[in-house]
């Protein structure tokens, strides 16, 4: 399989086969009526349906404007504006001098910030942080994120070539192990630069671990894939009895141990180096996480990780799986629009609905898979599994 064929239809609702045939001539006579020449102007014109026409035209126009939105928000990353003005206010002269750009040029900057909520005018002026502007002034992991964002958009600059297979993405390059798992060396620089990447960005994620599933039950767990450990130190800090493990591939181990000793950990956290596609994963974890690793993977390389984590458990032991999924009620977008073209550049793995994993899993022997319900599924959303 070609990282290209999703296998959408395997998923059933996009294939549309179960619709029932007076579904499908009603849809057909809504698309004739809603593409007639005169809908619009009927439709603006009736005081009921205005408001609908209305906020659709709206929607529409940001689809369009989406990627000057995108660079909005990459250019006050790119010039730290929202960072200075966490500090307090300050003035188009004081931001266009700190910037180092025209004051009539910034201002454009200032203005489409502000209509994005990114900026709040304060005064005549006086620019401070708006309401989506804060949690990228607070939160280094989405500036890193946002940055990071521009890698694919310069592989999505041409998406048809993307999706016919006829440009040779950015994205793959970013991430070393998509060109196999034991290189004969691996680029460190390259690791060490997604590895932070993740590390930073994890923190929204470890916040919904935390907050939907009882850690204490267990005696030792294992992250699978872990990077260089930002979620077993949280673990540890917040769980003081549990023994911790990570295993990643061997340069990823060395940061995740080198992070353990730092944070005094080296007595109950340890990492291990391998890749989970040709070495058998260690025992003596009660649980074992995957988290933002599954998606990465074909099915193949996905249904012989789950095989191994169920043969490395004890009767008994769980898998607590968290990563974005498709169709997740609330993230909609984000899964759908957004992460099914992340992978398609990053050139393997795909977005899995909730049905799709559970059935890897019971697959790979789990007995039982249930959803963890939590806060955000925007960030992940969590299946939990047990081997009997
Ligand atoms: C997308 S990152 C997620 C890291 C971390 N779990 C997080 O959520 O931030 C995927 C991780 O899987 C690791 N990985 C990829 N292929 C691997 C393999 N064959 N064996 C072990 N680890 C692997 C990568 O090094 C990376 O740390």
């Amino acid at each position: 399989m070609t990282p290209k064929s999703l296998d959408l239809a395997k998923a059933g609702k996009h294939s549309g086969e179960s619709r029932p045939s007076w579904r499908n001539q009603l849809d057909k006579r809504i698309d004739a009526w809603m593409t007639a020449p005169g809908f619009y102007r009927w439709a603006i014109s009736n005081p009921i349906t205005r408001w609908i026409t209305r906020r659709r035209a709206s929607q529409l126009f940001n689809l369009m404007a989406g990627f000057v939105h995108s660079q909005v928000l990459l250019s006050c990353v790119r010039l730290s504006l929202l960072e200075k003005l966490r500090e307090g206010p300050q003035t188009l002269h004081q931001l266009a001098q700190a910037c180092e750009i025209s004051a009539p040029a910034l201002q454009r900057l200032l203005h489409a910030a502000v209509s994005l909520r990114l900026l709040e005018l304060r005064g005549p002026n006086l620019y401070g942080l708006g309401a989506l502007g804060a949690p990228v002034a607070a939160d280094v992991g989405l500036r890193l994120m946002i940055e990071h964002n521009a890698v694919l958009f310069d592989d999505m600059r041409d998406t048809v070539a993307l999706l016919r297979d006829e440009i040779q993405p950015h994205m793959q390059a970013y991430w070393p192990y998509m060109n196999g798992d034991k290189p004969p060396t691996w680029e460190t620089d390259k690791v060490a630069r997604y590895s932070e990447l993740m590390s930073t960005s994890q923190r929204f994620v470890i916040e919904e671990l935390l907050a939907s599933y009882d850690f204490s039950r267990h005696r030792c767990v294992m992250d699978v894939g872990g990077g260089q450990g930002g979620w077993i130190t949280a673990l540890a800090q917040q769980h003081t009895d549990l023994q911790l493990m990570l295993f990643d591939l061997p340069p990823v181990a060395a940061l995740a141990n080198a992070r353990f000793q730092a944070n005094g950990l080296g007595g109950r956290a340890s990492a291990l180096g391998g890749s989970f596609i040709s070495d058998p994963l260690p025992k003596g974890a009660d649980l074992v996480t995957l988290v933002r690793v599954a998606h990465d993977h074909p099915d193949a390389t996905v249904k012989a990780l789950l095989k191994s984590i169920y043969q490395a458990l004890p009767a008994g032991g769980m898998l607590l799986l968290a990563e974005p999924m498709a169709e997740a009620s609330g993230a909609h977008s984000m899964g759908d629009a957004y992460f099914h073209f992340y992978l398609l550049a990053m050139g393997s793995g795909r977005l899995r609905t909730p049905q799709e994993l559970k059935s890897l899993i019971s697959e790979a022997g789990f007995s039982r898979v249930v959803d963890v319900a939590n806060p955000m599924p925007l960030h992940t959303r969590l299946l939990l599994a047990q081997k009997n």
